[in-house]
């Protein structure tokens, strides 16, 4: 029998608990052991569920049992996960985890504490929910080397989004059904402010570079300046407004972004509606190959968690040697970065300033929106968009075109 403990019983450590009780024989199968939940570590108690005997408020208790195996830590945030990961890799156990903010910061100290002490460091769960993403980079892609990371990688914002576009709802309305549905994070400002996305393909580049990508160099923007207007004219382009984290290779250079972007509805990323994550790998052998899924919520996340628990049994006492260099990888600074962008401002506005400082730009008009300028430009680069709407106070917003 394999022992596990669960460190926090809150959505996703309650579906970890459900996915074991539930899949009992097929992980017995694919483990060749039962796998039982020995310790379920909380501040609260859980009386009248299956759990309730099993609820512990000491982590000392797992650390000094030698008959568990593996650590599932569910809790989110850096600390206390931060010294529990520690102190479990230290005693040798497999530590398995869902907790993006623990991975981005401290991933490749973890991966190396973990390969010291022969046993695994594992975050399946930490990005895309429930889509398969960082096994297939570490396992799948490896004969290539990846050239860009594109994805809707938050439930709750795609989710917000999906209910402005197609059911006319307002923001604070959808973000509250997404909050209902445990799709946010506890601060849900992780998720409309884009740090939860930023952490997320911090960890996805650091995996297709092998080298520690630190989140607070990505450039973020979240969704909260999106109005029911911007919904409109993205219908007039024909496009859906989508929040894409990216990573890009150019010449050996490497830029990261988080910020909501234009899709075209001819891209498939266009149709990732709810709370459904969808993240495009290309690679320079490959070309491109796209991941889809359920990017939130309890069962989703927790069958990541419990894929990462059986490849932890089957791997026991054998370290899988995920590469992740604690050496800082410097991004290139996003002002290079270049696209088309839509920008609204005042009807009021000089025309004749506008083409002057933007060129040929294409008017648009929505259905319903009055009193307003529209226009996409032509590429622009970041640092010159920065500089040229500074000089507008008639300015009302922009979205780049993805
Ligand atoms: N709050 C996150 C999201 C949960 O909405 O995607 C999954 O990481």
């Amino acid at each position: 029998m394999i022992n596990v403990a669960v460190l926090g019983y809150g959505t996703i450590g309650s579906g970890a608990v459900e996915v074991i009780e539930t899949n009992q024989a097929v992980l017995q199968k694919r483990t060749r052991h039962a796998v039982n939940v020995k310790y379920v570590l909380d501040l609260r108690e859980f009386p009248g569920t299956s759990v309730e005997k099993k609820v512990i408020h000491d982590f000392a208790i797992i650390e000094n049992d030698r008959d568990v195996q593996v650590v599932i830590e569910t809790m989110g945030g850096l600390e206390p996960a931060f010294t529990f990961a520690k102190k479990a890799l230290k005693a040798g156990k497999a530590y398995v985890t869902s907790n993006k903010e623990l991975v981005a910061k401290h991933g490749a100290e973890l991966i190396a504490l973990a390969k010291e002490n022969n046993t695994n460091f594992l975050f399946e769960a930490s990005v895309g929910g429930g889509i398969p993403i960082i096994r297939p980079i570490n396992e799948c892609l490896t004969g290539d080397i990846i050239l860009e990371i594109s994805g809707i990688l938050n439930g709750t914002t795609n989710y917000i989004l999906s209910k402005m576009t197609y059911d006319g709802w307002t923001f604070e309305q959808a973000l509250k059904d997404a909050q209902d549905k445990g799709y946010a994070e506890r601060n849900p400002e992780a998720d409309v402010e884009g740090h939860d996305p930023c952490r997320k393909i911090a960890i996805l580049a650091s995996l297709a570079v092998g080298q520690q990508v630190d989140f607070e160099d990505i450039y973020t923007e979240g969704i909260t300046k999106i109005t029911a207007e911007d919904i409109r004219y993205a219908d007039a382009l024909g496009c859906k407004i989508k929040l894409l984290g990216t990573y890009k290779m150019v010449d050996g250079e490497h830029f990261a972004m988080v910020a909501p972007k234009l899709v075209p509805n001819t891209r498939p990323l266009s149709g990732v509606s709810d709370a459904f994550n969808s993240i495009s790998v290309v690679g320079n052998m490959l070309g491109e190959s796209m991941f889809y899924g359920a990017g939130a919520g309890k069962l989703p996340t927790a069958s990541a968690v419990i894929g990462d628990v059986v490849q932890a049994i089957n791997s026991m006492n054998q370290n899988t040697g995920i590469i992740w260099n604690p050496e800082k990888l410097v991004l290139s600074s996003t002002d290079n970065f270049a696209q088309k962008v839509f920008i609204r401002m005042k009807d009021s506005v000089d025309k004749a300033k506008v083409a002057a400082a933007f060129g040929d730009v294409e008017e648009v008009k929505a259905s319903g929106v009055e009193g307003e300028y529209a226009f996409v430009t032509g590429i622009l680069k970041e640092k010159e968009l920065k500089e040229k709407t500074k000089e507008f106070e008639e300015i009302l917003g922009y979205i780049r075109l993805a």
